[in-house]
């Protein structure tokens, strides 16, 4: 198939970017959306142009690296699915294709379509652990009970891949969703139950120094999330943060 390509393309963040355009022919159906990016930075090197910019890594839909804006979409046209599995059959011959990154003013751009996501890191670094005593005997995992529908809910937390989906296509650049994400996965265990006041209190002052904006519940977070993460960890961690605050 033959498609028009509209890329954002960036030096870097201190010059402006715009958008340019290519005509890509010969994209076959079955390659995913990287690796039409691929084949697209083959033809540019061959005839002597600068390769399009973009990250990845596992291509596997793990690692949360492939952070591209589609067609007005974070992550593209396919629910519940990453830009490195998203294939071009979702596409038809001719189509106008607009590749943009995720944008935030807490993500900035680094060159063409990669962001800067270290935002992410630090609000992670403030709080997503839990310390574990390990000396003397540890005690055994199977002796902590842990209800079926907490393990659940723990686990669907746990997918999370960090994205920046939400982020993207969130009106305020809200980062409720992540910052939820995490803090469930470790409240709703035992293990985590520990630090979860401090957690809590920690994590959400993290995420606004980074300069995210507030929730106001529009759930395009949870409509553009590649790991469906549910809205209601939103809910979750405005509890754990009133009573974090309470009890202190
Ligand atoms: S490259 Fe790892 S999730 Fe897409």
């Amino acid at each position: 198939m033959k498609l028009n390509l509209k890329i954002w393309r960036q030096k870097n963040n201190k010059t402006k970017g715009k958008i340019q355009d290519y005509i890509l022919d010969g994209v076959e159906e079955d390659m995913s959306f990287l690796e039409m990016l691929d084949f697209l930075n083959n033809k540019l090197l061959n005839e002597g142009g600068e390769p399009v910019a973009f990250d990845h890594d596992c291509r596997e839909g793990i690692c949360g690296s492939c952070s591209l804006f589609i067609n007005g979409v974070a992550h593209g046209p396919e629910r519940g699915t990453t830009t490195c599995q998203l294939h071009m059959r979702k596409f038809k011959d001719g189509d106008t294709i607009f590749i943009e990154p995720f944008r935030s003013r807490a993500f900035p751009v680094i060159k063409d379509l990669i962001v800067d996501r270290s935002s992410f890191d630090r609000i992670q670094q403030a709080g997503a652990y839990v310390s574990v005593n390990t000396s003397g005997n540890t005690q055994d995992a199977n002796a902590i009970p842990v209800s079926k529908e907490d393990a659940d809910e723990a686990f669907n937390s746990a997918t999370c891949i960090g994205c920046g989906a939400c982020v993207a296509s969130c009106k305020n650049s809200s980062a409720m969703l992540f910052t939820a994400a995490k803090i469930s996965q470790y409240s709703l265990l035992p293990q985590g139950k520990v630090e979860r006041k401090q957690r809590a209190l920690n994590m959400v002052k993290q995420m606004d120094l980074e300069g995210f904006g507030a929730c106001t519940n529009t759930g395009a977070c949870e409509a553009q999330c590649p790991k469906e993460i549910s809205i209601k960890n939103i809910a979750r961690m405005n509890r754990e943060y009133l009573m974090a605050n309470i009890k202190k």
